[in-house]
């Protein structure tokens, strides 16, 4: 063995990427412990805190992959079924009107967590000479784009969010000396965890900057089809020139567990993810390609969706006016964006959870996120009402 050496008779593990020997606590298992240490004993808690829906998966979709399920198992190929890429083209094109080649600008994905977390590591280039090394992302958000910019060796460059902006990004506002060594821009609409939505003008600008300035746009528009009043525009109405738009099935069609999205966009980089993705393994079983094909092909279940939602929405928001609560942006997606009374959002959610309700302190989103509080809208209509009771008279 070279390098470290083991004392006798013990053993010791190999070299670990020093990513994954961090000492901050994810944040989500904070969240976790406080809970366990706040929630009265005997309180089943009322769980605002995670994007995962509740609802029920339509009964035709989860017919369409009982009905896949083969005798014979065989690998999946990563470019997917023809008629699945077809079927999320004609989406796009109902739904934003916007056309894109089946065949050379859809690619499948697992969920679209896997496509985020990769995309950095195909397209961030190698250190020295010209490479490109930055990805830019605007911050509080998902927390994806930051892991997997980092595992991928890549600058990080935040770009910071704020109330005055309404919570939308501006490319304006990141230095023309970033833009000049950005990869990757990260942009998000509707946007996690602010419910902020992004018009087309500001998209136009977007996708000027990145053909200008040469950088890839991911646009990640996981909440296209959660929205309450005007549909979300997507990046793609602006052309697919730079742009790479990601979709999932998980929040429009209640299917998270099924794992299914795709990219659209750029076929020069659909082309590169083809060739990069077979490495990781990431191709969609066929039997849930075939539940995706029945999601993507019908938008009445969508629609009914978005109304379990509206009604959820117009519950809390009346509470929260009622309690003197403000709501910022939260135009779409199923989360609401909300100033923590008292402006310590994590003090905030304590005081929640010593009632038996959860919810995320804006700072574990990320930077920016202090003095907020994200709620996301998932559990049932039922259970609002009963943690609007448990809120209703105290004092928080
Ligand atoms: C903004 C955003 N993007 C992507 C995802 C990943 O969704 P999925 O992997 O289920 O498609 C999420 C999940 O919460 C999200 O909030």
């Amino acid at each position: 063995m070279s390098g470290r050496r083991a004392p006798a008779g013990v053993s010791t593990p190999g070299p670990l990427n020093p990513l994954l020997e961090g000492r901050r606590e994810y944040p989500f298992v904070t969240l976790d412990r406080k809970r366990r240490e706040l929630v009265p004993p005997g309180i089943e808690a009322i769980d605002f805190s995670i994007g995962d829906p509740r609802e029920r998966t339509p009964a035709f979709i989860r017919e369409a992959l009982k009905g896949a399920v083969p005798e014979v198992s065989s690998y999946p190929s990563i470019s997917g079924q023809p008629e699945l890429r077809a079927a999320c083209a004609a989406w796009i094109e109902r739904r934003f009107g916007a056309r894109v080649d089946p065949a050379t600008q859809v690619l499948p994905v697992n969920g679209t967590k896997e496509a985020v977390f990769l995309m950095a590591l195909a397209v961030v280039g190698r250190e020295g000479g010209e490479a490109r090394r930055t990805v830019v992302i605007p911050s509080p958000a998902y927390p994806v784009y930051e892991s997997g910019a980092r595992f991928a060796g890549a600058e990080v460059f935040f770009s910071p969010l704020g109330s005055e902006d309404g919570w939308r990004f501006d490319p304006d506002r990141v230095p023309d000396e970033v833009w000049e060594r950005t990869a990757l821009l990260w942009l998000n609409t509707p946007h996690n965890p602010t419910g902020a939505v992004v018009d087309r003008t500001a998209l136009q600008r977007v996708a000027e900057r990145a053909r200008r300035s040469c950088f890839w746009v991911a646009s990640d528009e996981a909440y296209a089809d959660v929205y309450f009043e005007t549909a979300p525009p997507s990046l793609l109405e602006c052309g697919a020139e730079n742009v790479i738009a990601l979709h999932t099935l998980s929040k429009r069609s209640a299917m998270t567990g099924y794992r299914s999205g795709f990219m659209a966009g750029d076929p020069r980089l659909i082309e590169a993810l083809r060739r990069f993705r077979p490495n990781v393994g990431v191709a969609t079983p066929e039997f849930v390609q075939r539940a995706a094909i029945a999601a993507w092909s019908d938008d009445a279940h969508a629609a009914q969706q978005r109304a379990l939602y509206a009604a959820k929405r117009r519950l809390l928001l009346e509470a929260f006016g009622r309690l003197g609560w403000q709501v910022e942006a939260s135009q779409a997606t199923f989360y609401l964006w909300a100033r923590a009374p008292g402006g310590d959002d994590v003090a905030f959610v304590e005081r929640l959870m010593r009632l038996g309700v959860l919810a995320t302190p804006g700072s574990f989103l990320g930077r920016g996120g202090e003095g907020y509080v994200r709620w996301a809208l998932v559990p049932t209509l039922e259970r609002c009402r009963e943690a609007l009771e448990r809120l209703a008279a105290r004092d928080l």
